[in-house]
């Protein structure tokens, strides 16, 4: 079965054909980065802006590339919640009117559980049930995987997400937006040590995050030195707050696993390509001969390959929009 997917929730214009789920015929990213780093993050009217634009060209792409035509897609799959509501308006009214020009079912994706999908992509073996931590740019869940369409969340943050906080300490250290791969390179070079940071819990939520605290501690540190006229090391900084993130997220992940006796692990999101947080996660599930998955690094950020593997096990849960199928800013993955 052939799936045409779009995705459009944040700063990333993307369609794809996948086969089957797990097979990818063509990946589009008409990626909008360069206009949104002027203004240090995105600003959610160019963004939709972008978007109507992009998005014809992205599709008839996705298309090309994977050499089919309209009449050989089985469904159309489109992320609707949660994200930038404008942003997500385009694709999914793109995906309404393309249904029913072409009479294909719609079949509607939470952006969360698509992420997780792109784990089905690069891991042909990985099935539920496993224990996911979801880190992206708006969201730090830790989610139990029951089923492909059968989701629990049994921790989150509190208040920013991880990617958030990345993004902030990286702005605050002078490094363009999206901040958290530089700052995940400079951390490379650094040493984790040099500083010494809040490693946050949240009292009586044992799998629960604060990332807050931690960013506010790092801006004030930059700020404070700022003001003595002095600068501080990028490099340890960055190792040092990096270090703190990921002991956190780590350290919830692995407790919950071991608590609720998960033995495959896996990683999904934006913040799923940080060095640290592979390698970490990696290191703990060899200690304790668990499995560890994580996607490629080009299927960590917002693609449409990843929702048309989630479309896919959506489609055939039965999960079909009519027509009034609206765009959700928030909603829950369960
Ligand atoms: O999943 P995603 O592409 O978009 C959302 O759904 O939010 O996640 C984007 C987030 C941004 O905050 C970005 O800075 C972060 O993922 N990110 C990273 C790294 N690469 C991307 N954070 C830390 N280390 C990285 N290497
Ligand atoms: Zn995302």
């Amino acid at each position: 079965m052939k799936i045409l997917s779009i995705e459009s929730s944040c700063d990333e214009t993307a369609a794809a054909v996948v086969e089957d789920g797990r097979r990818v015929l063509s990946n589009v990213v008409a990626s909008q980065v360069e206009e949104h780093k002027l203004y240090g993050g995105v600003v959610p009217e160019i963004a939709s802006r972008r978007h109507c634009e992009a998005i014809n060209g992205v599709v008839k792409k996705a298309l090309d590339d994977a050499g089919v035509s309209l009449d050989e897609i089985d469904a159309l799959a489109v992320t609707y919640a949660p994200g930038l509501i404008g942003a997500l308006l385009v694709g999914v009214n793109f995906a309404k009117g393309l249904s029913l020009a072409a009479g294909l079912p719609l079949v509607p994706v939470h952006h969360l559980r698509s992420h997780i999908a792109s784990n089905y992509i690069s891991h042909k073996e990985l099935e539920p049930p496993f224990l996911c931590l979801v880190v992206s740019g708006g969201h730090s869940h830790i989610v139990e995987v029951k089923d492909y369409t059968d989701m629990k969340v049994i921790g989150k943050t509190r208040d920013d997400a991880a990617g958030e906080a990345f993004d902030k300490a990286a702005r605050t250290m002078g490094m363009p937006y999206p901040g958290g791969i530089h700052l995940d390179r400079a951390a490379e070079d650094g040493d984790p040590l040099s500083f010494r940071l809040p490693h946050p819990r949240v009292e009586g939520a044992p799998y629960d995050f604060s990332f807050s605290g931690l960013k506010t501690a790092v801006i004030n540190l930059i700020h404070n030195a700022s003001q003595k006229g002095s600068t501080l090391p990028v490099n340890d900084l960055s190792a040092s707050f990096r270090k703190a993130v990921v002991d956190s997220l780590t350290d919830n992940f692995i407790r919950a696993a071991e608590d609720l006796g998960y033995k495959t692990l896996v990683l999904a999101g934006g913040v799923s390509a940080n060095s640290l947080l592979r390698r970490r996660i990696s290191e703990e599930c060899d200690k304790r001969g668990w499995r560890c998955y994580y996607p490629p690094i080009e299927l960590c950020g917002d693609n449409g390959a990843m929702v048309g593997a989630q479309g896919y096990y959506e489609y055939l849960a039965g999960n079909i929009a009519g027509t009034d199928l609206n765009a959700r800013a928030t909603m829950t993955i369960e």
